[in-house]
């Protein structure tokens, strides 16, 4: 039986990145009998749709994600937030993955640079309780649940002991702002640390202020960064400002049994159409999509493909080089 995987391609560069990933996964699917087949159906979301239709999010898409085992997204334009909020509602994701590595043969500002941010998807500040309480007065209420920081908790102990972290560093360290948001911080960060310690895996903490100037000074220090959601979000663009550009980088938003799989940048207006965007942030994603469905070896290959080709390989010109999206796939497909 073929699995299915939901494509959505968007606006954009996402256009051109999306394709170059599903040929990849055709490729290591054709050439393995253990990984596929896999069935692709394709899905609109973004500004395009959204002037043909009306809908930057198409109920039949958020149904497609929503039963697919996993979907794989390029990006949307002025409807991102439109597009990919709900998609994430779709796939229940309760953990946004988001791996930044400095790889060799890559200008990056901290090269030691590897690091994987387990971002909390559901609360926290994002939770949307927004309030204007006067002409003068806007509150926000931030949410945090014991049951949300468990699972995030329980996912990270998964993640540590599968050995998906960086090699460096054991366990996972959390990042919180507990001494200040003694209540909130405070529940998520002794729920994390009591499910690290009842798995047996360690686990240490950090104030995510400090955090923000040590990452930086020395990344080497750090391997699995656990966090809640507005604090994943702003630590990991700071991480991924430290590997050298939003091309390389790509993000998991995993549910219990579904996911959504992007790349971290948008539709990059200023190259679409011009078959020069860089895929591999696409195809890192992929390589998530294949570890998440279980071919843990397959995005292994995936991923040392990619590492291959940008340490001496062929490379676009966000990467100093002057290959197309279309040849440095080929040089990615050639090296798996
Ligand atoms: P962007 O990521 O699209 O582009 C920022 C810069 O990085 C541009 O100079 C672009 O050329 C470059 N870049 C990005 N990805 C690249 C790739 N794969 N290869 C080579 N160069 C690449 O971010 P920007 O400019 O802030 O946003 C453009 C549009 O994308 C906006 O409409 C925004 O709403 C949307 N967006 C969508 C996201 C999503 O769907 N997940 C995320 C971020 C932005
Ligand atoms: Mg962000």
């Amino acid at each position: 039986m073929s699995e299915e995987i939901v494509v959505i391609e968007g606006d954009g560069i996402g256009r051109e990145v999306v394709p170059a990933a599903v040929e990849v996964l055709d490729a290591i699917a054709d050439d393995s009998d253990a990984v596929g087949p896999f069935e692709y159906v394709e899905a609109d979301a973004g500004d395009a749709v959204l002037a043909e239709t009306g809908e930057a999010l198409p109920r039949a898409t958020y149904d497609l994600a929503a039963n697919a085992d996993a979907t794989l997204f390029g990006a949307a334009g002025e409807t991102a937030a439109d597009v990919i909020l709900p998609l994430r509602d779709a796939v229940d994701s309760f953990v946004n993955v988001r791996p930044a590595r400095a790889y060799p043969g890559v200008d990056a500002l901290r090269p030691e640079t590897d690091v994987v941010f387990l971002r909390e998807n559901t609360e926290g500040v994002y939770a949307g309780h927004e309030d204007r309480l006067s002409a003068d007065l806007s509150t926000l209420t931030r949410v945090v649940t014991d049951s949300a920081s468990q699972q995030l908790a329980e996912f990270a102990c998964e993640f540590v002991e599968a050995g998906r972290g960086p090699d460096h560093r054991d366990g996972f360290t959390v990042a919180h702002k507990a001494n200040v948001m003694r209540e909130t911080d405070g529940r998520f960060r002794e729920t994390v640390l009591e499910v690290a310690d009842e798995r047996g895996v360690a686990a240490d903490e950090e104030l995510m202020d400090a955090f923000a100037t040590k990452l930086p000074l020395d990344p080497s220090q750090y391997g699995v960064v656990v966090c809640p959601n507005l604090a994943g979000d702003v630590l990991s663009d700071l991480a991924a400002g430290l590997v050298g550009g939003l091309g390389l980088l790509p993000s998991a938003n995993v549910g219990t049994d579904n996911g959504l799989f992007e790349p971290v940048h948008g539709t990059a207006p200023d190259i679409a159409g011009e078959g020069i965007a860089n895929p591999t942030a696409a195809i890192l994603s992929a390589a998530m999509l294949l570890e998440h469905l279980g071919y843990t070896a397959a995005g292994g290959r995936v991923r040392t493909a990619v590492e291959s080709v940008l340490a001496d390989g062929p490379r676009t010109g966000d990467l100093g080089g002057s290959a197309t999206t279309a040849e440095m796939t080929d040089a990615i497909i050639a090296r798996l």
